[in-house]
């Protein structure tokens, strides 16, 4: 898209409502989502129709490989909106927030780029802002104090009104230092 001013990233945009909203009002953001659940990418797809945004790409697979492919510093957010909580403790393991892609966002991200994660698994929130702010690339900046407030560019996605974690939603901004 030749008349985008910057390249945004979601991941794991579910139903793609958020990144439909976040493209409806930023048409001057390429926003790039990625999503392995097929029906989430149809879901997705006749969101973009309907608005007839032209700003949107998808690629329907792990989101870990598009970073891979990405060169450095080329992104100015990132979206990671209620991943898969994994709130057993054996599963631990499989949340998408692990120092590797913690230190791969890094390196994708512009200087000043923002990393927004939300989640409604009170050990998820604590687990990623351990492993985030473990990397001396990003440091904390919310907009408010209160990690409950939405931000004020917040769009409810779906699994969030599903309400199935074990607290109120909990909503982290990063910069990227
Ligand atoms: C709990 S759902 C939340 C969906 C959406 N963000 C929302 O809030 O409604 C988590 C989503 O992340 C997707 N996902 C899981 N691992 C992923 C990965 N490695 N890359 C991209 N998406 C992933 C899942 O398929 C699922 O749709």
């Amino acid at each position: 898209m030749p008349e985008a001013t910057e390249a945004w990233l979601e991941i794991g945009f579910g139903g793609g409502e958020h990144m439909a909203a976040q493209a409806g009002r930023h048409p001057h953001a390429l926003i790039i989502g990625a999503e392995p659940f097929v029906n989430g990418v149809a879901s997705a797809v006749r969101h973009i129709e309907e608005r007839a945004l032209r700003n949107v790409r998808i690629h329907e697979g792990d989101a870990r490989d598009v970073i891979g492919w990405l060169p450095d510093a080329c992104l100015t957010r990132v979206f990671i909106m209620f991943p898969d909580p994994w709130h057993k403790a054996r599963h631990n393991k499989r949340r998408l927030i692990q120092p590797a892609v913690v230190t791969e966002l890094a390196r994708v991200l512009k200087s000043g780029g923002r990393l927004r994660f939300a989640t409604d698994w009170a050990d998820y929130a604590e687990w990623t802002i351990e492993r985030v702010l473990a990397d001396p690339a990003f440091r904390f900046e919310s907009e408010t104090a209160d990690r409950n407030a939405p931000p004020a560019d917040h769009v409810t996605t779906r699994y969030e009104e599903k309400k199935l974690g074990d607290c109120a939603p909990v909503f982290l901004d990063f910069v990227r230092v």
